[in-house]
């Protein structure tokens, strides 16, 4: 049976690199949906003229109508003011709800068996908004931020040691903002601690430029990343559909799991058709949960902020 997924703000950077991901991969048809109607047409259809030299059998459509959405898998939400040069994730959190407020009734309305992953920012907080608003259950709702964070710490060690990528594995835990808690101890090359490959100076630059990772980009281009973000989005997507069963580090609901209660933190789960199929819980040293309760507690402020 052919899978749907419907990118939403699909006609804006982050949201165009998702849905083309997708189609590349031939993992889902894919509804692009943007408000801009004409632009999420035509960024639908020179996507879906790149499937012939692609070899994809995916197809994908646009607009700003959610009837073609009806019955989606998946519902990627990349809507969201983007950021600019010198503003914080969490400057977003206000006008992002705003706009969390008006896609949530349509998702329920149009997609109400589907799994939704939030991609606007700030991340955890706009992922609490939407299950609080869609009233999805918990395993369905899966925001992506750690697999972007672990994404960037994989790339600068590998610069920094000088090995392919595909060696690395970087876990990357809490909230997606400053506070995010790299976790060198877990962190790999080819199965090897990087604790044993580089020195705490070298591990600590990579974890603040880990940590600065979104900002460093803004700073270059001028507006939000969206390579990286779509490209672990549709990971994501990817580990469901194929019901892989792939731990990532994702933003979920925690109830108790790291002694965090109601509140959505990135911890490592298990990826599969159900959603969150399984939170792992990793055994930290005292200063390594001392971080991931202050990264907590920062995603608490803004979720209180919004009141969700
Ligand atoms: C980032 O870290 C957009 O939050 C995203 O680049």
């Amino acid at each position: 049976m052919k899978r749907k997924v419907t990118v939403v703000g699909g006609a804006g950077n982050v949201g165009a690199t998702v849905a083309r991901s997708i189609a590349e991969k031939e993992l889902a048809d894919v509804v692009v949906i943007d408000i801009a109607d004409q632009k999420a047409a035509g960024i639908a259809l020179d996507m879906y003229e790149t499937c012939p030299i692609l070899g994809s059998d995916s197809r994908i459509i646009g607009g700003s109508d959610w009837e073609a959405a009806a019955g989606s898998d998946i519902v990627v939400i990349t809507s969201g003011k983007p950021r600019k040069p010198g503003m914080s994730r969490d400057d977003l959190v206000r006008d992002n709800f705003a706009i969390m407020q008006s896609i949530a009734p349509l998702v329920v309305k149009h997609c109400p068996d589907s799994i939704v992953i939030p991609v606007a920012n700030p991340l955890d907080a706009m992922a609490q908004a939407l299950y609080r608003l869609t009233k999805f259950p918990r395993e369905r709702i899966i925001g992506m931020a750690g697999v972007l964070d672990s994404a960037r710490m994989s790339t600068f060690i590998a610069m920094e040691l000088n090995v392919s990528v595909e060696n690395v594995h970087s876990f990357v835990l809490g909230g997606h903002g400053d506070t995010m808690v790299p976790l060198p101890r877990y962190s790999t090359v080819a199965g090897i601690p990087i604790t044993e490959l580089l020195s705490k100076e070298q591990i600590d630059a990579i974890a603040v430029r880990t940590a600065n990772g979104g900002a460093e980009i803004t700073k270059l281009v001028g507006t939000s990343a969206w390579y990286a973000p779509g490209a672990a989005a549709a990971q994501m997507v990817e580990a469901i559909l194929k019901d892989k069963k792939k731990i990532l580090p994702c933003s979920v609901f925690l109830q108790g799991e790291y002694g965090v209660r109601d509140l959505f933190v990135g911890v490592p789960v298990k990826l599969g058709a159900r959603g969150v199929e399984q939170i792992i819980e990793i055994t930290l040293s005292p200063e390594e949960n001392a971080a991931l309760q202050k990264s907590a507690a920062s995603v608490k402020e803004l979720v209180d902020v919004i009141g969700v």
